[in-house]
């Protein structure tokens, strides 16, 4: 039986990148839809949940993008609310590449340090990405601090991590320029530099004098990179007594991550792949 994956996107198009990794992974036909509000999601579920036998349901899947990640955990919320007992499908939600990159950059700390215990910084910590790897640190065990350029928006985001995981929450820090990261970067073992393309957050001397970093993670491929001095490709690099990662050394892992969570929906049909979902699965590909 072939396998459909029903693409359900928040933007006009829907991402021509999902549904390639998503063929190259398992998917035989893709049901493609661009432009998807929660409202339109029950009927799109329920043609693909009502026309194959419960038995085979492993056979369809459903996959969530598009570049508004908000938007996203609403489709999702809206496709969960579609399904009818053991008439479900298995969901993976990945907008704007947020919770494969976010679990790549906590697995590359991970390779090089205990994240139990460790001391962490995210810096623009405020976006889905950074909000998602501060969530996966601390229920790894790190004492994670998130930074933003404004103190409330950093402590409404920590609020708000704390309330949906209720096993702790990141320390809010405001971070805007090089005296006030440096404070940030006290005492820090693991930095993961997740601010907008095209933006630099640290500057090379910022970094290379903090004294406790152990390894710096980049996810900002779009020049200048966001830790200046950092490659875009360097993948595990010492740099200044630092591992060091760009965005694009991170992406191997992100993509070896996204195909396996494609290739898993189709193992079952009842699995939900979110953050912590995936995150667990790029761990079981670490061995
Ligand atoms: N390699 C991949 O496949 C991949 C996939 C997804 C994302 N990424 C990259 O990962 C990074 C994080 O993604 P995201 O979607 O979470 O990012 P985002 O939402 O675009 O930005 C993250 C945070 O950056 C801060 N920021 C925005 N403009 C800024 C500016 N001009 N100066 C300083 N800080 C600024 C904002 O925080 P405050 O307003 O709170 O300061 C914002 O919440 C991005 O660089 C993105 O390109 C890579």
């Amino acid at each position: 039986m072939k396998n459909i994956l029903l693409q359900l996107d928040g933007d006009t198009q829907p991402s021509t990148f999902d549904a390639v990794v998503a063929v190259d992974s398992g998917a035989d036909v893709m049901f493609r839809h661009g432009g998807v509000t929660p409202d339109q999601v029950a009927g799109l579920v329920h043609g693909l949940i009502f026309t194959r036998a419960p038995g085979k349901l492993n056979h369809s899947a459903i996959y969530l993008g598009g570049s508004n990640v908000d938007h996203a955990e609403q489709l999702l919320q809206a496709v969960n609310k579609s399904f009818y007992g053991p008439m479900r499908v298995s969901v993976m939600m990945d907008a704007n590449g947020s919770n494969t990159t976010a679990s790549a950059a906590v697995i590359c700390g991970g390779r090089h340090l205990p994240l139990k215990g460790a001391q962490a910084l995210i810096l623009g910590g405020t976006g889905p990405v950074g909000q998602r790897a501060a969530r996966l640190l601390i229920r790894a065990g790190a004492n994670v601090r998130l930074a933003s350029r404004s103190l409330e928006k950093a402590q409404a985001v920590c609020q708000q991590i704390g309330s949906d995981i209720e096993i702790g929450a990141p320390e809010p820090y405001a971070a805007s320029d090089d005296k006030s990261v440096a404070a940030a970067l006290e005492g820090v073992q693991l930095l993961i530099a997740a601010g907008a393309a095209g933006v630099t957050l640290v500057s090379k001397e910022v970094r290379a004098s903090s004294s406790d970093l152990k390894v710096a993670i980049d996810l900002n491929a779009v020049p200048p990179v966001g830790l200046e001095g950092i490659g875009s490709l360097d993948k595990g690099i010492e740099q200044d007594g630092q591992i060091c990662y760009g965005a694009i050394g991170v992406g191997g892992t992100k993509m070896a991550i996204h195909r396996a969570a494609i290739e898993r929906l189709f193992t079952r049909n009842d699995l939900t792949l979110n953050a912590e979902e995936i995150y667990a699965l790029g761990m079981e590909l670490e061995g």
